[in-house]
């Protein structure tokens, strides 16, 4: 900005009304530009930027102002490069789509910069964020004892729901506390298990004969045996969703044994958990709305930008008996529910962005039936590319999609794989990735933005079509995937 202190102004950096506008007109001319060029852009083929990168390591800021347009003249140099993963054809891992209304609120909540780590102060901010909160544990089936609580994302939201768990079922015995998952458990569940303090080896792992699922036979026979050594039984942790195939764990099955057995039920939706927004992903879901807590990911299955997880836990006298800073607290969260939360004494943060603004005014903006539909094609174009992949004599399809989630091999080893995911990135427009299933490499299709088109998604098949004819033509001795 070009002024420095202006006669009347509290201080250089609070920008005039017109000095607000013309950033703003500048800003949104950035944002404008971001979005046409992903309307139809790809994924990947930017240049990496490394001269730029090193530029910018080297680059300090400056005592004296620079202006606007040179500052977002860097911001735009910075996105021509690298993968754009919220455009139309971001297949892999799991997708992220950025709503535009969601940055929008973030910017008003920026700049209103409300205190919501406690709700005395702006009372009505709180609520705002504490209605979108009962919207999701209604959406779930949680009784009214129940409480959300919006975080940084997933790995956060499993983190507090482990650390209610642990003080739950093993107070001051972390040494002896046990949780039960499955294979393919995401990375964050063991990492929550690990900063909450407990030992690698007590996680056990209790998967199912088709190796994709938690078995809850296996999870009985390990409760009853690690209770026979003394041992402290704390939590099962289902996935709605497995990040590898996006298997869903049998939830009803779980939350029975978690019942009789006396354990915590966690349910990990960080993926698959807004499909319950869908006829069929509540049926898929069904089971869920038993969990002591669940883990969501709004900047997933919801399409915020990244930034917003959410914990779901059915008694939030659990979320204050572990995050409370005052032991006094412990005693109004027994009694009758206060009409508004204080966000910081139910979760590890104390000062925090408003983030129920982001949340809240893209789904009033759009309306949930937006967000349901958008979900319902997800569906709709995963199960479209396994029939089609299926009906390819040169593809094997290793994991049908339960929910949007697909695996697939191409004729020929693992490294046969990877040369084929490389031919699939060819032309930039989608990108997949893969995976390790059963020891052997596989491809993945994730279909979850809201920008996927089933013109994209039919790009991506006539890609995969043409990588896995050439991988036959030159795997040795191979005729098809299923010779490999
Ligand atoms: C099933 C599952 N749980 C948890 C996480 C972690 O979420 P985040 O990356 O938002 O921390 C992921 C991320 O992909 C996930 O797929």
């Amino acid at each position: 900005m070009a002024q420095r202190q202006r006669p009347g102004a509290l201080s250089a950096l609070d920008p005039s009304a017109t000095e607000t506008a013309a950033l703003l007109a500048a800003a949104g001319g950035l944002v404008e530009a971001v979005m046409t060029a992903r309307r139809d852009g790809d994924v990947l083929g930017r240049p990496r930027g490394d001269e730029l990168a090193q530029q910018l390591l080297q680059a300090r800021p400056p005592a004296d102002p620079t202006p606007v347009d040179e500052a977002l003249a860097t911001v735009a140099a910075v996105l021509a490069t690298g993968d754009d993963n919220a455009a139309p054809g971001e297949l892999g891992y799991i997708p992220g789509s950025g709503l535009v209304a969601s940055a929008v609120a973030d910017l008003i909540a920026g700049v209103a910069n409300r205190y919501t780590g406690l709700s005395a102060f702006t009372p009505a901010a709180v609520a705002l964020e504490q209605g979108v909160l009962a919207w999701l544990t209604e959406l779930f089936g949680l009784p009214g004892t129940a409480q959300g609580l919006l975080l940084s994302g997933g790995s956060a939201a499993n983190l507090t729901a482990v650390v209610a768990a642990r003080d739950a079922h093993a107070p001051g015995a972390v040494g002896r506390a046990c949780l039960y998952v499955g294979q393919h458990a995401h990375g964050s569940v063991r990492k929550a298990a690990r900063i909450a303090g407990f030992t690698d080896e007590h996680v056990r792992v209790c998967t199912s004969a088709d190796g994709l699922r938690l078995d809850p036979e296996a999870v009985r026979i390990a409760i009853k045996q690690d209770r026979a050594d003394g041992l402290l039984p704390v939590a099962v942790i289902g996935a709605a969703g497995t990040t590898n195939t996006g298997a869903i764990d049998p939830l009803p099955e779980l939350a029975e044994l978690a019942r009789d057995d006396g354990v915590w039920f966690h349910v990990d939706a960080a993926y698959g958990g807004f499909f319950q927004l869908t006829d069929r992903g509540r049926q898929l879901l069904s089971g869920i709305e038993r969990a002591d807590s669940i883990t969501l990911d709004p900047h997933k299955s919801l399409f915020l930008p990244f930034g917003t997880g959410a914990v779901l836990v059915r008694d939030r006298a659990y979320l204050a008996a572990s995050f409370a800073e005052e032991a006094d607290y412990l005693r109004d969260a027994e009694e009758e529910l206060p009409a508004l939360p204080d966000f910081g004494s139910l979760g590890p943060e104390l000062t925090r962005q408003w983030r129920g603004l982001r949340l809240w005014l893209p789904l009033l903006l759009h309306g949930t039936d937006a967000f349901a539909a958008a979900l319902d094609r997800a569906l709709d174009l995963a199960r479209w590319a396994a029939r089609e992949l299926a009906e390819d004599d040169h593809v094997e399809v290793v994991s049908t999609p339960e929910l949007s989630i697909l695996t697939f091999r191409v004729p020929g080893d693992d490294a046969a794989q990877d040369r084929a995911l490389d031919r699939i990135h060819a032309d930039g427009h989608v990108r997949l990735s893969s995976t390790v299933l059963d020891g052997r490499v596989v491809l993945r299709l994730a279909v979850l933005s809201h920008r996927t088109t089933p013109d994209t998604l039919a790009r991506a098949v006539s890609a995969i079509r043409a990588a896995a004819r050439l991988a036959a033509a030159t795997a040795p001795a191979a005729n098809g995937a299923r010779s490999s």
